[in-house]
């Protein structure tokens, strides 16, 4: 008799006996655990004896036998993971045996996990073993080719998550009650559960990514490791790998790309080029990406690979790091059957190798129904049921809802939760309560910052450099070049900017054809000459100042999704897009100038206007990223960009004269980028004066009238530039606000 049929058979004596009384239940309980326990001494014995633990049921054997072939394999490539293994195994079958204690308690309303799965990573003292992952360990993960290799594995843990919403008319209403549950490591955990009943928010919550602004209130007890944590901590979701419902990859990047820029910035530095290369190679085979491998992810604007690639390409991009804990939202939908049940095989060796997965999905097929380890049954915002997945039939059985034959389980439980009122489900015996006894978690001051349970892996990394992911430079170069890409593939874009300018360059160059060569003593020309400068200012500022405005809200959801899950940091991708600006932006206003400059004839010097004109660019550019970092919508951007040049051109002093605008309102001109620029164009192009016929200097009266000193040009410089480095920061620091807050 093996070990779990003795079990089995115990568990079945109680179902006999199943008493409604808890008291009289929970005799029977400690009961069986006595008996269990010298059982499990026995059975301890019977398993050293043999070599091996037979498994629980001849169905779960087979279920693993797949992953157990894929792990003898990686055992002749990577000796030193054998032992590792070894100790996993071992893990394992302890697993299964507290397990096969609270078998028998189900009865009693509090189902199998009403005894806690403690951690493996952690003692019950609260002490973390450390052998369990030693610094050999971590370096060999470091370079290792192998997307499952194995990895330290971490448990979440949670109960009281509530969800409310203040309704219109002022009552609460509970989108989440009361929920628990854990997410145990090497398990695949399914929630599962009618549309609106909580999954996503549930999934959310417990990757610190819940709105939590406006009338929605949030409470929850979290555990990692046990150690409590706060999910919406961007130290604590950094370390979860989250693949949203909506795909936010760079349009035009592709797949191949996609995964290696995540492999890339995120494993450790040390990491060999060429195990980067096959570990991508094998993360797009294993996901079925190989014939789309080279194809731009495409989005709305630019056709590109299908959304069920779309969707896989995003899982890869999220698993090629060899991530602690997965969540993934809805990651089948959208996919046909056979990329679904890929899709889901990846999951399985993922959290074979160590992770703890946990994802949404909408009616799975019985056959990846089955292959999950654990599930999570929601219903209007409470657990209806959650435990083993091969458990649902006989608790469905057991609360007179028994699964008809050759009835896909998934479709079955759904039917149940849709099909009866939540008080008949629970006079029925569904929604169990928590019943777990919890230890208390450690405490927060326990060895630095181990609350997060960031426990042996990254005090190493920390101290090991090489095994740390790169640093800033490569963040910024490996940003960079994707931004080239990303101009260069755009080929709609740019073009659309560089054939404005050209075009605007030579409709103003044509309107304006010599006139700077004419003479300024004359009212006439002087106004011509002044109106030219002024457009090629204006030109120059709508020009560059637009796109940028809306390069940061259109690309906004790439860059919260890798920020939050530690691509870079902000001020990498800071330094990377204002490169690809000031490029980008000097050399648009080269063409413009290439082009009105020599049709127009100004007399100031190529080089001074270049460089004047690149100013007020770059500062007007600065601004606006400063706006579009505040904004969320890119539709919003739009509406703002008014905001962006109406008062430049208001308080610049050329249509009302300074001393004209009312006192309390003057200082906003000081403010504005183009009243610097165009007093520094100005003299460029007037200073020497044109001495009229009468003896008056109508050059010199025009620099007067908009407050145009040649003394002063170097005064009008500086606060050119500590305007654009002013707009910058703020913008900077809006950025890191945005990042870190996350909504
Ligand atoms: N921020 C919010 N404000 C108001 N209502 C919310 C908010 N978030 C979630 N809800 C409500 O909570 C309920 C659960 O939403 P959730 O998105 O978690 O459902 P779901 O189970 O994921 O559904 P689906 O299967 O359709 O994705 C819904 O009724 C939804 O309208
Ligand atoms: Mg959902």
């Amino acid at each position: 008799m093996t070990i779990k049929e003795d079990e089995n058979n115990d568990a079945s004596e109680v179902e006999e006996t199943a008493v409604t009384d808890h008291d009289e239940a929970d005799d029977q309980v400690l009961k069986r655990e006595k008996k269990k326990n010298s059982k499990k001494k026995k059975s301890k014995k019977n398993v050293e004896d043999d070599g091996a633990a037979k498994p629980k049921k001849k169905k779960s054997k087979k279920k693993h036998d797949d992953v157990d072939d894929d792990e003898d394999s990686d055992e002749d490539e990577h000796p030193k993971e054998k032992s590792v293994k070894k100790k996993k195994s071992k893990k394992e079958s302890a697993f299964m045996d507290i397990e096969a204690q609270v078998t028998a308690s189900e009865e009693t309303g509090t189902g199998k996990d009403s005894t806690l799965t403690i951690p493996p990573a952690i003692s019950t003292t609260g002490q973390i073993r450390r052998s369990e992952f030693d610094s050999r360990q971590s370096s060999m993960l470091a370079t290792s080719d192998d997307p499952f290799a194995i990895r330290e594995g971490k448990t979440l843990l949670w109960r009281n998550v509530n969800m409310t919403l203040k309704t219109k008319d002022g009552a609460d209403r509970k989108l989440l009650d009361d929920v628990w549950g854990e997410v145990p490591e090497k398990q695949t955990t399914a929630i599962m559960g009618p549309s609106g009943a909580g999954k996503t928010s549930l999934l959310n919550i417990l990757a610190g990514r819940a709105k939590t602004r406006g009338k929605v209130t949030i409470s929850s007890d979290v555990r990692l490791n046990n150690f409590s944590v706060n999910p919406t901590d961007i130290s604590v979701r950094k370390h979860i790998a989250f693949v949203a419902q909506d795909d936010s990859l760079q349009v035009t990047s592709t797949p191949r790309e996609a995964i290696y820029f995540s492999a890339k910035l995120r494993l450790p530095r040390n990491t060999p080029e060429k195990n980067l290369q096959k570990l991508v190679r094998r993360m797009l085979t294993e996901l079925g990406l190989d014939s789309c491998a080279d194809t731009y992810v495409g989005g709305a604007l630019l056709k590109g690979i299908s959304g069920g690639e779309r969707k896989r390409c995003s899982v890869g991009v999220e698993l090629v790091v060899r991530p602690a804990m997965v969540f993934l939202d809805e990651p089948t939908s959208g996919l046909d059957s056979f990329s679904a049940i890929q899709l889901c095989q990846v999951l399985k060796k993922v959290a074979n190798a160590g992770s703890s997965v946990l994802f949404t999905i909408h009616q799975p097929a019985s056959e990846i129904f089955n292959a999950f380890d654990r599930l999570i049954l929601m219903n209007k915002g409470r657990v209806m049921y959650q435990g083993l997945v091969e458990d649902v039939p006989s608790y469905f059985r057991k609360r007179n809802h028994p699964l008809p034959k050759n009835y896909n389980p998934a479709d079955w439980i759904m039917n149940v939760a849709q099909a009866n009122t939540m008080q008949q489900l629970d006079e029925d015996g569904f929604f169990p309560k928590d019943t777990r006894n919890l230890p208390e978690p450690f405490a927060e001051t326990m060895e630095g910052k181990d609350e997060l349970g960031i426990t042996l892996t990254e005090h190493h990394l920390e101290k090991d450099f090489d095994a740390r992911p790169p640093g800033v430079f490569m963040q910024v170069r490996m940003l960079f070049t994707r931004e080239i890409k990303n101009i260069t593939r755009d080929t709609a874009a740019v073009g659309a900017r560089f054939g404005l300018t050209i075009f605007l360059g030579i409709l103003i160059g044509l309107i304006f054809r010599n006139v700077g060569k004419a003479d300024p003593s004359q009212p006439q020309n002087l106004n011509s000459i002044f109106g030219a400068l002024l457009m090629v200012l204006l030109m120059s500022m709508f020009g560059t100042a637009q796109p940028a405005l809306l390069a940061f809200p259109e690309e906004r959801p790439v860059f919260l999704r890798e920020y939050s899950t530690n691509h870079y940091s902000v001020v990498s991708y800071f330094v990377a897009r204002f490169s690809m600006e000031a490029v980008v932006t000097g050399l648009q206003i080269l063409v413009q100038l290439l082009i009105t400059f020599w049709f127009i004839g100004f007399q100031s010097s190529f080089g001074m206007l270049w460089t004047t004109v690149y100013a007020l660019a770059m500062s007007s550019t600065a601004l606006s990223v400063l706006l579009g970092c505040a904004v969320e919508d890119p539709k919003l951007g739009q509406e703002m960009l008014p905001l962006l040049f109406v008062p430049q051109m208001l308080f610049a002093g050329f249509f009302v004269a300074p001393d004209l605008i009312p006192s309390w309102l003057r200082w906003a001109r000081y403010l504005c980028t183009l009243t610097y620029a165009i007093r520094i164009a100005l003299v460029e192009e007037f200073g020497d004066g044109c001495p009229s016929d009468d003896g008056s200097d109508p050059c010199l009266n025009l620099l007067n009238s908009i407050g145009a000193e040649p003394d002063d040009t170097w005064w009008n410089w500086l606060v050119l530039v500590a305007l654009f480095a002013t707009f910058r920061l703020f913008a900077l620091v809006v950025l890191q606000q945005k990042a870190t807050k996350f909504f």
